[in-house]
């Protein structure tokens, strides 16, 4: 029976079977909403039916509320309503669990009276994600289950649990052998546990069941978990709004009955949902998957398989791991046979830490290496389907390898460079297959950060480009196409960013004040406690290799002079900040130094504020992206956000330089970049004509 576009109810042995069809993720639009409840009262007017079951098609069951009905106005019913009757239900209600099992989603598993979940099934609240907290009884509901602490820690990280390791969760686990295999969905899932979950309602009907708000809350908790929580996120979660509020609901839970408990989650969803921090979490959510969405599967008919890294320093083995990891079979290749056993013996090394460190098991530890193999013979790659390349960052270096490769691979093979800087067009020149040379940008780690930056070189086919996104997509990266220019576009405007750190050194700012400014605004690290863990030689070399952007005597010029007095750094115990014992204390010589170039140059030490420094560093971003995007190398504001957001540390809550810009108002974006073109006089400050329409 019909109950909705999107809900048919369906009765099998006396079941009724409450099936929920609304592709890609089963979300909780409002249709699907209305389906169910409708579903709810049908089933328990009906004395043909016993018991209830929600189910789902598809690959997963339902993975949230539908987030693109956030914006809108609400429509009834609300699923809170929803979840509301489950829980009132005179007739039990099962869950039937297979997929990703996520926010609204997992709140309506958690209101039903039994749950019953097949191999791999994956729960969370991943609210905090976007800036919210369960809105639908997820904090009331999980510590009865799980217990409070258990509870703080899903909710507030937003991560995804197996339900194997949640046996207070789950009344029936379905096994599937073929779980696991080759990554892939598993065909049938929604069939199997379906089945199972009718057998074990019709079972369970006359059973007596505890309605799930009348559970008692489980594990040993005081009032100091609470504040130990809220203090430890304060600086892990630091400036953000849900994760706070989380802890509030989930504190209720412990001392309000069930209803004035729910009624204070809802209030705080609500204040959350509105506030600007959500919208910008929403926007970034969607932006992450735009990014990668222009580039249709049917475009593509290239697959890649098997993959050679060249190259066995820090990026080429973090590139190898990360391929490995998803299950590409890889081949690492370097010059000599005991450069390859080095480099393998470093990954294995990698490995063992992951293992060590709980972040895998020892049979997805031995998997992952067995893929792994070496060979300093490029007549090894001839039936290679995809070659990275992350070799020394020299032009010459890199023709070489890409002619040799040329020689002996499959005409079909793709060549990509992981090179930061270089211009890809001409190392396809060195190739006769330019339309397959490709740049695919790494950050490092490389087999932890998420983004890759795809670069598509102006030989590059269409076709390539849309084999290595799905790749990376595969492979859990967040992949964003570029075009070629000199740093791409996140290094481009780190550039810009750092520039301007660099500039307020010279103007009296001190690192720490620098560094601290940046990261109360949310940004992960200072830039220049970055620039000191990375190497502050490293750009300086590439300074003076490369033509300079800009000719300006005080561009750089702090970092510049910290590199010729021998302070390159962590690496060797000094830098903007001095390190003893790996510890970093703040190091009035840097200034000192700093502080005679400045005059020099003749540019005079004032005070400046903390909200001066956030201003300069966030508008030089945004003024470099617009530049980007005039120049065509970034596609969209959405992409440069996405890119920020997963490679340099940009807080979520903010959305992304771009986003930011827009939501402070463009308006003053554009003001603000005037007046410091006017006050510096520096080129570099020339507002883009693009700033209008970012
Ligand atoms: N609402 C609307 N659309 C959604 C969605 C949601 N909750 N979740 C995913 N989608 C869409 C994506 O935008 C994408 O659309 P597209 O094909 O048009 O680009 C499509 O579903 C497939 O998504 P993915 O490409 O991400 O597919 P994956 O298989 O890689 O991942 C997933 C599936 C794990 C479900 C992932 O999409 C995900 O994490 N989604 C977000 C889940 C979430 O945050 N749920 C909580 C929502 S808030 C909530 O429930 C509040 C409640 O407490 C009241």
């Amino acid at each position: 029976m019909l109950l909705s576009d999107t809900v048919n109810l369906v009765i099998e042995n006396g079941v009724g079977v409450i099936w929920v069809n609304n592709p890609p993720v089963n979300a909780l639009s409002h249709s699907v909403r209305a389906g169910i409840l409708a579903g709810l009262e049908q089933a328990n007017t009906n004395s043909d039916i016993s018991a209830i079951v929600i189910g789902c098609d598809g690959n997963t069951f339902i993975a949230g509320a539908d987030i693109k009905e956030f914006g809108e106005a609400p429509k009834e019913p609300h699923l809170p309503d929803v979840l509301h009757a489950i829980r009132n239900s005179a007739k039990p209600v099962t869950a039937a669990l297979h997929g990703t099992v996520l926010g609204g989603g997992f709140e309506l598993a958690l209101s039903c009276h039994y749950r019953v979940a097949i191999t791999g099934t994956k729960v969370g609240l991943p609210e905090v994600k976007l800036g919210l907290i369960p809105g639908a009884s997820g904090t009331q509901l999980l510590p009865r289950y799980v217990g409070v602490e258990t509870a703080l820690s899903m909710i507030t990280s937003g991560k995804m649990v197996s339900t194997a390791s949640l046996p207070d969760l789950i009344d029936m686990q379905v096994d599937d052998d073929r779980a696991g295999q080759n990554n892939s969905p598993f065909p049938e899932h929604e069939h199997l546990v379906n089945h199972a979950s009718i057998i074990f309602a019709k079972r369970t009907a006359n059973d007596a069941f505890v309605p799930p708000d009348k559970r008692d809350i489980s594990g040993s908790f005081d009032e100091d978990t609470f504040d130990s929580w809220r203090k430890k996120l304060a600086k892990k979660a630091k400036g953000q709004l849900a994760p706070q509020s989380a802890i509030d609901a989930i504190e209720a839970a412990t001392q309000l009955p069930f209803n004035e408990a729910l009624a204070l989650e809802r209030t705080l969803f609500v204040a959350c949902r509105d506030s600007e921090q959500s919208r910008a979490m929403r926007y970034a959510f969607f932006a992450e998957k735009h990014a990668a969405s222009g580039y249709a599967k049917s475009t593509c008919d290239v697959h890649i398989r098997s993959v050679a890294v060249i190259g066995a320093g820090t990026m080429g083995t973090g590139i190898a791991i990360a391929f490995a990891n998803s299950g590409y079979s890889v081949t690492l290749v370097e010059n000599s046979e005991e450069m390859c056993v080095s480099g393998l013996e470093r990954i294995r090394h990698q490995y063992q830490k992951m293992h060590d460190q709980g972040r895998m098991s020892e049979a997805q530890k031995d998997q992952a290496l067995s893929l792994i193999s070496g060979t300093s013979d490029y007549g090894n790659l001839a039936d290679i389907d995809l070659v990275v390349e992350a070799a020394f960052e020299k032009m010459s270096v890199k023709k070489m390898i890409f002619s040799s490769l040329d020689a002996v691979c499959k005409p079909s093979a793709i060549f990509a460079t992981n090179t930061s800087y270089l211009d890809i067009d001409e190392i396809a020149t060195s190739t006769t297959r330019p339309e397959q040379v490709i740049g695919m940008h790494f950050f490092s780690p490389a087999n932890v950060m998420k983004l890759v930056e795809v670069v598509k070189a102006r030989s590059t086919s269409e076709q390539a480009v849309s084999a290595v996104m799905q790749t990376a997509k595969r492979m859990g990266k967040v992949p964003v196409c570029v075009g070629v220019g000199f740093g791409f576009v996140g290094n481009r405007m780190y550039a810009a960013y750092g520039r301007e750190a660099n500039m307020l050194l010279l103007e009296g700012a001190s690192p720490e004040q620098i560094d601290s400014a940046m990261e109360s605004w949310g940004m992960a690290m200072g830039p220049l406690a970055v620039n000191d863990m990375s190497g502050i030689d490293i750009a300086y070399k590439a300074r003076r290799e490369y033509p300079p952007i800009y000719d300006d005597p005080a561009y750089f010029l702090a970092a510049d002079t910290m590199v010729e007095h021998g302070r390159l750094g962590r690496k060797t115990g000094v830098g903007f900040y001095r390190y003893e014992n790996g510890k970093k204390t703040n190091d009035p010589t840097a200034m000192a130094l700093i502080a005679i170039e400045a005059e020099r140059l003749g540019i005079e030490a004032r005070k400046v504020s903390d909200e001066q420094i956030q201003n300069r560093l966030v508008l030089a971003l945004v003024n470099e992206g617009a530049n980007l995007l005039e120049k065509g190398i970034a596609r969209n504001s959405e992409d440069i956000d996405t890119i920020w957001l997963n490679g340099y540390g940009f807080p979520r809550f903010r959305g992304g330089p771009m986003y930011y810009a827009k939501a402070s108002g463009i308006n003053n974006t554009i003001e603000g970049i005037k007046y410091l073109y006017r006050e510096t006089n520096k080129n570099w400050w020339l507002p883009s004509e693009k700033l209008e329409t970012i």
